[in-house]
């Protein structure tokens, strides 16, 4: 009985402390040139991210730039800007419990060679530079990632 009182609790405990939340994901160049779009909208639907908002764009080298903003000074960056405008992408905002840390985990490593099998990156990505996905990695990350790409009224809710 007070085995099954303190699962209870858990149980609740952990109910209460998930989150909803939004997150920003972009399927990148070389995973949209290989047709891998609607397998990885659907790993994102089978871990309960819903899309809420979706896009395919070619972006310039200006929004790379200021999208990336936090990595100019690193030598990967101009690679990284020519690869991420080498073709198009797909913007996408997923919400779901959780949202930020699930996709990052259904990810895996940003290295395709480290990330745990069965992640997107180790099915679809090639190399650290050509790794198939991108997603927020904070809350206020997705916060400004999502505003970066999509306006409120782009972005479904049951509200609107
Ligand atoms: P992403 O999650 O989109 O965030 C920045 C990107 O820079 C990253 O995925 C990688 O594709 C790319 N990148 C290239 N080299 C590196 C590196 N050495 N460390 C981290 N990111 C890198």
């Amino acid at each position: 009985m007070k085995k099954l009182l303190v699962a209870l609790a858990l149980g609740t405990a952990l109910l209460s402390e998930a989150k909803i939340e939004e997150t920003l994901s972009i399927i990148k160049p070389d995973a949209v040139k290989e047709q891998h779009i609607g397998d990885i909208i659907s790993i994102f639907e089978k871990n309960n991210l819903q899309v809420v908002a979706m896009r395919m764009t070619k972006l310039s080298k200006k929004e790379v730039e200021e999208f990336y903003s936090a990595l100019k000074e690193k030598p990967f960056f101009p690679d990284l800007v020519s690869y991420m405008t080498s073709g198009p992408v797909v913007l996408q905002v997923l919400k779901g419990e959780d949202a930020i840390a699930r996709n990052r985990q259904i990810m895996g490593a940003t290295d395709p060679k480290k990330a745990a099998a069965g992640t997107i990156r180790a099915l679809y990505g090639k190399s650290i530079d050509s790794n198939a996905v991108h997603g927020s990695d904070s809350e206020e990350n997705a916060r400004k990632e999502i505003k970066f790409f999509f306006s409120e009224s782009q972005i479904y809710s049951e509200q609107s």
